[in-house]
């Protein structure tokens, strides 16, 4: 197995093929990831095998984002400008579910990571920031050190720290 994330193509994936047990994210990859590239809303990056390049195994969407700052933590908040923070959002992240539970979410979040940290070579990115939709989700994101920006929501951040 050779694994690796490109870009959403609709001509190479196959969207329609991809389940990960969520239908509203199986939805929004066959239906709307590619007007939402066009539009400049996120832009979607899938992972594949190189031995069966249409069949795609996971996927996540980035857009751009910002921050309130209050929304951070009182440690995080010392140093930064009163203004709105910029931040990368992982607005989708999803893994096939025959794969559930095999590394395929982490390593499509590690990407991800790696992704918003070479962008900061163009603009400037604070923290990368998602909604957690349930516990589990929540969990998998605390894993990897995301927190909740407050206690009413759901919606958990990651600074990037210096680099
Ligand atoms: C959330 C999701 C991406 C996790 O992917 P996965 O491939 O099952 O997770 P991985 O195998 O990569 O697990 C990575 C780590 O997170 C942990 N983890 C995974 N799911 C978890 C959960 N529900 N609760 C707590 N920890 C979890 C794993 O135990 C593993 O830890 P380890 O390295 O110490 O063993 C996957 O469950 C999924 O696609 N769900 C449906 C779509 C969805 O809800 N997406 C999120 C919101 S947009």
């Amino acid at each position: 197995m050779t694994l690796a994330v490109q870009e959403l193509d609709p001509k190479r994936h196959d969207r329609a093929g991809f389940d990960c047990g969520v239908e509203v994210l199986n939805r929004y990859l066959s239906r709307l990831a590619a007007q939402h590239r066009a539009k400049g809303i996120a832009t979607t990056f899938v992972l594949i095998d190189l031995k069966q390049p249409a069949q795609i195994q996971g996927y996540y969407a980035l857009s751009a984002a910002t921050i309130e700052l209050e929304r951070l933590t009182d440690a995080d908040r010392k140093g930064l400008p009163d203004y709105p923070i910029p931040a990368v959002r992982i607005g989708r992240l999803a893994g096939s579910l025959v794969a559930r539970g095999q590394g395929v979410g982490a390593l499509l979040l590690q990407n991800a990571i790696k992704r918003i940290l070479l962008a900061r070579g163009t603009l400037g990115v604070y923290a990368v920031v998602v909604e957690a939709k349930d516990d589990p989700v929540e969990a998998f994101y605390r894993k990897y050190g995301f927190r909740r920006s407050d206690s009413q929501s759901r919606q958990l951040y990651l600074p990037l720290g210096a680099g």
